[in-house]
């Protein structure tokens, strides 16, 4: 322990005008104001980009499902409780919508693929980078593909159970970077998750014919 550590605080207060020598504090002083006008002058620019963030208020871009069909679903054959590998064949087509009416979009990298009960079943479709201007549409089709994915030894009978009931649940994942424009500038990039799921009818069920979604899925936006 140093010998400062075991003195009383009034013992420190008495001492420091006598430890600081009057140019150290005077130069201090004039530094602080420098500070001051520094970090004065900091808040108003931030204050003004908040106040045109408000005016602007940048919303998420927002997801919805057209049609999603999986076309195949295979397992290999497998012993009990050991892994399946899984064949599979699955169309999307979804709408991204720019809901901004004075920011325009850029979407630097968009991924997406297909999960069943919480296992990834495809591999992922990346779309070309494209720029989303005030209030636009966009139509992005995608066929998802996987081939020998390891999946649980659960998978199969899971599938079943769904077959019995009627209703094949599948999420799509989508993952990007966007950035928003507004006028000539540019922002940073976001990192953006999107989740859509949706429920399938089974009907005469695979695989003599695929299954389709009946009415788009919902999808959420993080960013
Ligand atoms: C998956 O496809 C590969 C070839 O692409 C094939 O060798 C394998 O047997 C297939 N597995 C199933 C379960 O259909």
């Amino acid at each position: 322990m140093s010998k400062l550590d075991v003195r009383s605080p009034e013992h420190c207060a008495a001492k420091q005008p006598h430890n600081s020598p009057h140019h150290h504090r005077h130069s201090f002083i004039n530094s602080s104001n420098f500070w001051k006008l520094l970090s004065s002058l900091f808040s108003a620019i931030l204050a003004v980009i908040l106040l045109v963030w408000l005016v602007l208020r940048p919303s998420k871009p927002s997801f919805s499902l057209q049609q999603a069909s999986v076309y195949s679903l295979s397992l290999s054959d497998s012993a009990p409780a050991a892994a399946s590998f899984l064949n599979s064949s699955v169309q999307l087509t979804f709408i991204a919508s720019n809901p901004n009416s004075r920011l325009g979009i850029y979407y630097d990298s968009l991924r997406v693929y297909a999960s069943y009960q919480g296992q990834q079943i495809t591999g992922l479709a990346s779309f070309p980078p494209f720029y989303q201007d005030h209030g636009e549409k966009n139509l992005l089709s995608a066929s998802l593909t996987g081939s020998n994915l390891p999946v649980s030894p659960y998978f199969g009978s899971e599938v079943a159970s769904d077959q019995v009931s009627g209703k094949l649940t599948v999420r799509f994942e989508v993952d990007g970077r966007v950035r928003y424009k507004v006028g000539t500038w540019v922002s940073g990039k976001y990192r953006m998750n999107v989740e859509c799921i949706t429920a399938m009818d089974f009907g005469r069920g695979l695989p003599t014919g695929p299954l389709t979604s009946q009415q788009g899925g919902l999808c959420s936006t993080k960013l």
